[in-house]
This record gives C-alpha cells, structure tokens and sequence, in this order.
C-alpha cells in the first residue's frame, strides 16, 4: 500500500501523461488500433520513440497500457476506457490552467488571482471542453430541449456557437442567436457557422449578458439556454438583476434551460468525483464564487423565474434547471 504523498506525487505525472497522451492523438490512435504500433507512430510524426515511450510508460503503471518489453507495441489495459472518456479533464486541468498549476506560489503572492492574472489557455479551456462536453453533456441537452417543440433557440455564452449549429444541422426549420460578450469568441463563431452555411439560420450579436436588453433577434425566441457561464455572473447582486433582465428581453420565451456546475460542498478530507476540485479550486484562485444549488434556486425564485425541473448532467455536480418565466400579473410573463 503505497502512502498519501507517494499517490499525489504520482497522480501529478499520471496526470501530464494522459493529457499529453491526448494532446499528441496517442490516445485516440490506440482507441482506433490496439494493438497499437508506437514505433510507426513514432516515425509517421517524426516524434521521439524515447520520449513517446516514457509516456507510455507512465501510462502503463496506472494500467490504462500495456507495453512490450520494448515499448514498440501498446495495447489496451483494463483503465483505457475510462481515461479514454475522461481525457478533456485532464487537458483542461494541465494545459488549460497549466501556468497556474506551474506558478501558483508566484501569482497569489503578486496579487494575480483573477481571470486574467492566472493566465489560463483558452484554447485549451475550449478544445477539452469540446471533448468532455460531447461525452458528457450533448446527450443530455439533446434530452431536454426534445422535450418540447420549439423553433427558434437563443444562447447566452454561446461560445464557439456550436450548440446553435448542432441543433440547426438537425433540424432545417431551427432559427437561432448566440449572445457573447468575448469578441474572440464571437468572431470564431461567426466564422465557423459562415464555413458550415448556416449563416441565414443562425446570428451571433456581441453582448454582455449582465446587460442584456431586448433586440430585434430575440422577438420570436421561444427556448433560451445558457451552458457552464452563470457562475460567471455573480455577485448575486449582479446575477440577480442578469436574471430579471434575461425575462424582459425574451417577450416570447416559453423554457429557460440554465445550466452550470455547482459548489459541491463536499466533506473534506475526501476524493470528490473527477473534475468536482479542480473546477472549486481554479475558480477560488480567480476570485470566482461558486454557487451551491440553494443559492442558485433562491435566486431564480427571486428573479422570477420557476423551477419546472431538474435533469443532472455526466459531469459531477452540474445539471440542467428548467426555468420558466413566471406571470408575475402585471403583464409580464
Ligand atoms: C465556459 S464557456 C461556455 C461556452 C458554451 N456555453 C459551452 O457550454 O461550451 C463560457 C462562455 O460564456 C461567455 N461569457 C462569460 N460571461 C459572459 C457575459 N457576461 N455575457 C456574455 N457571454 C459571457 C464566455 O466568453 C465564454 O464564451
């Protein structure tokens, strides 16, 4: 049995060879292929079979491989499956946020924890989360937004718009806008859905949410969802009037579906599930409150909206709020 300490140490290497492992198509290859020749893998890329096999090699103590003698075949071990599915969580930890891991002493004591300050990859942020969303969220969003009819959709955080432009690839007759207060973000996704044609069906307008305000695109949208940015929106003060504006500014929305990941406020000492620390711990560095669910349900009561339903995501502690706006009487609904 090996100690606590020997586990954390080997946890940390584990976890740079499995992103690494992903990052460089190792894992994917292995998936495709196994057994799994490294040694033309090696060549094909003009990548070092040294280098490549010392990876393995880690991978091979936490039996997510299993090597020959001479690291020039790899197969399957009984953890691949696993890591497989989990592989966007650790390049989202190691390279998404790996300058904060590396110079975590360095940035609270210059006083840089914020967003900016701890310097984390965006592109990285976004290409894991890309990974782990397909395994872990789609299914799900694609569960409850089939609840209802609808034909026009608005996202708030759209990101790179690919939800809008997964539900119009399925659906001819779908309309949608994608709000996005990153210009970065906005011009990918305005390019992305011009390469796909979809450029009639659906809009991205460059805004920022806490200061949302009625715009022509929004008059006929009847579903509105917003993935993994709420907690972006705290304070509550903040959150709060987002919340009340979001109702005024979608005359004919019918489904809010709000979905984020919440504190977990699980019992220390303890392992909590996959990605549950990381995600805590990244955020308290940016100086960034994670709302537990009460908090969340008091606030959507507040800003008058009602909770019709619950659907938990794959990914631990996160679900999907079904909000609809509620006819508060004096004309409003
Ligand atoms: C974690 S990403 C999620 C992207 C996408 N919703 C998804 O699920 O993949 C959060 C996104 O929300 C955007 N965002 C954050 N605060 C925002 C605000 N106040 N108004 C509009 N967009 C915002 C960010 O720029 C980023 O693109």
């Amino acid at each position: 049995m090996v100690n606590e300490s020997t586990r954390i140490f080997n946890s940390a290497i584990g976890a740079s060879a499995i992103s690494a492992s992903f990052e460089l198509g190792l894992l994917d290859a292995l998936n495709e292929s196994d057994p799994f020749d490294l040694e033309k893998f090696c060549e094909e890329r003009s990548l070092s079979h040294w280098a490549i096999g010392g990876i393995m090699q880690v991978l091979y103590r936490f039996d997510i491989v299993k090597l020959d003698a001479e690291r020039k075949i790899a197969n399957k071990g009984p953890e691949f499956d696993q890591v497989f599915a989990d592989k966007g969580y650790f390049m989202w930890l190691v390279r998404g946020y790996g300058n904060l891991l590396h110079n975590l002493a360095g940035i609270v004591e210059d006083g840089n924890c914020d967003t900016n300050g701890i310097g984390r990859d965006g592109k990285f942020i976004a290409m894991s989360g890309r990974d782990y969303g397909g395994r872990y969220v789609d299914e799900h969003f694609t569960e409850v937004m089939n609840e209802e009819p609808f034909t026009v959709a608005a996202d708030l955080g759209c990101g790179s718009a690919e939800r809008l432009m997964g539900l119009a690839r399925a659906r001819p007759d779908f309309r949608g806008v994608g709000v996005e207060v990153n210009k970065g973000a906005v011009d990918l996704a305005r390019r992305s859905i011009k390469q796909a044609g979809l450029e009639d069906r659906v809009q991205v307008v460059h805004f920022d949410v806490k200061n949302l305000v009625f715009q022509p695109e929004f008059e006929e949208v009847e579903v509105l969802f917003c993935f993994f940015m709420g907690h972006d929106l705290w304070p509550r003060p903040n959150c709060l009037n987002a919340f009340k504006s979001i109702r005024q500014a979608f005359p004919n929305l019918k489904r809010f579906l709000f979905s984020d990941t919440y504190r977990s406020d699980f019992p220390a000492p303890g392992d909590p599930p996959i990605f549950t620390l990381g995600f805590e711990f990244t955020h308290d560095m940016m100086g960034q409150y994670i709302p537990n669910i009460p908090e969340w349900e008091d606030l959507f009561d507040e800003a008058g909206w009602d909770l019709k339903g619950r659907h938990d995501l794959s990914i631990a502690y996160s679900s999907i709020f079904d909000l609809r706006p509620r006819n508060n009487g004096n004309g409003q609904s």
